[in-house]
């Protein structure tokens, strides 16, 4: 049977980091490709304790259908970091319990979009996102990303187009690049988008993995009336495989979300939720942040050095100060084709996985000459073999 897609759905494309993980599932091949946490970063043994404990003494709740806003003892506890970090302002915010960052955004997009509706994006962006606003028939414009956030007078021009309802950031150690916005364009943007009636989403799944350099807060500090949509998740800190993130915003538009994701799932595991809780009631967060970061900070290092050892001299990089990606730039002159022939060269004939930059395009004929590497997840010897392969491809293919 030939299936007449929805209009919402026919223009959406599998992500490319689906395809290229495909071949990462090859035990040969050495995947720089994923977003996942490092495996020894999951405090595997802890959950498994609270699991415990957890069926032991809750099971009847653990197993019921629960309150669409989420656990309210996780989302008190979550409320109280927000609140200590400037971002939950208890005057008009509120914080409803979502299935990941994913669905945070996701639903963000959909009580404040209609068909139509522009939403500005850093280009290149997160594609999970992108992907979920396109969905709505949203109209995406990229605004150039620059090492510190993105550029504050493309910025202002595309708000001035009009039609934009949602300014979609990623502020911290952004997926793809891995760049970190400034505070001083993290307050330019916010004014601007207060000047032209714009909503922001701040994206924050990254921020709590600094290894390196000063925090900066969040936009949502800055935010005295509900202008600002602050999505963050346990995912890249607990486990993805958990599916618990939040949102908080003006309890006005968490009261849509509520609604929406009624309609979406009803509300988000209660079992996983439940372990976040106790996680965070046991153990203490700072304590199990500062393990990931030492482990991040040695894995960036580490990948960092060897990029600069074997790589061709014409490629450059970012240098994150934390989160879990390093952006690599081919030399100028190369073409979006001949990135993309090098990262499917790379995993179909010599076995190592990398992003090919199109695959966090904002429109899908923008041009790209980067590629994502990530650091979390392969071990040392395989981030020290796949740079070496890398490496001796960079040069064949670009020169010294
Ligand atoms: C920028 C960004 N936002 C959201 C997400 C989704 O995270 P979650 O697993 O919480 O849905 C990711 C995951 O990689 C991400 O990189």
């Amino acid at each position: 049977m030939e299936f007449k897609f929805s209009e919402k759905v026919s223009h959406l494309q599998a992500s490319a980091i689906r395809e290229i993980l495909k071949y990462s599932a090859d035990p040969q091949v050495i995947s720089f490709a994923a977003g996942s946490p490092a495996p020894e970063a999951l405090p595997a043994k802890e959950l498994e304790e609270l699991s415990k404990e957890l069926l032991a003494e809750e099971p009847s709740v653990a197993f019921q259908y629960g309150l669409t806003e989420g656990y309210t003892p996780l989302r008190d506890e979550v409320k109280k970091i927000l609140k200590d970090r400037g971002v939950f302002n208890p005057e008009y915010d509120e914080v409803i319990i979502t299935s990941g960052a994913q669905q945070a955004n996701e639903l963000s997009a959909k009580v404040l979009c209609n068909e139509g509706d522009v939403i500005l994006a850093e280009k290149p962006s997160f594609i999970g996102s992108l992907n979920a606003f396109k969905s709505y028939r949203v109209y995406l414009k990229g605004v150039t990303l620059e090492t510190d956030g993105v550029n504050i007078a493309e910025l202002e021009e595309k708000l001035k187009e009009g039609g934009v309802k949602l300014v979609y950031l990623i502020p911290n150690f952004q997926n793809p690049t891995g760049n970190t916005m400034s505070w001083e364009k993290r307050k330019a943007a916010f004014e601007l988008c207060k000047k032209y009636g714009a909503v922001i989403l701040e994206d924050n799944p990254y921020g709590d993995l600094r290894f390196a350099g000063e925090d900066v807060k969040s936009i949502k500090t800055l935010d005295t009336e509900g202008s600002v949509i602050y999505s963050g998740t346990f995912s890249k800190i607990l486990s993805p495989g958990i599916r618990v993130g939040y949102v908080c915003a003006h309890k006005d538009i968490v009261q849509k979300i509520v609604v929406c994701k009624q309609v979406a799932d009803v509300h988000s595991t209660m079992w996983s939720q439940m372990l976040a809780y106790r996680f965070l009631k046991k153990y203490d967060l700072d304590e199990h942040l500062a393990k990931l970061r030492r482990v991040y900070e040695h894995k960036t290092n580490l990948m960092l050095s060897e990029i600069d050892k074997n790589f061709s001299s014409k490629i450059t990089h970012t240098n994150p100060q934390g989160g879990l990606f390093i952006w690599c730039t081919l030399p100028e002159g190369v073409t979006t084709q001949q990135m993309v022939d090098f990262c499917t060269t790379a995993v179909k004939d010599y076995k190592v996985a990398i992003v090919p930059g199109t695959a966090f395009n904002i429109n899908d004929d923008d041009e790209s000459r980067s590629f994502r590497m990530n650091f979390s997840t392969p071990t040392d010897e395989n981030i020290i073999k796949g740079c070496e392969i890398l490496g001796k491809l960079s040069k064949e293919m670009f020169g010294e």
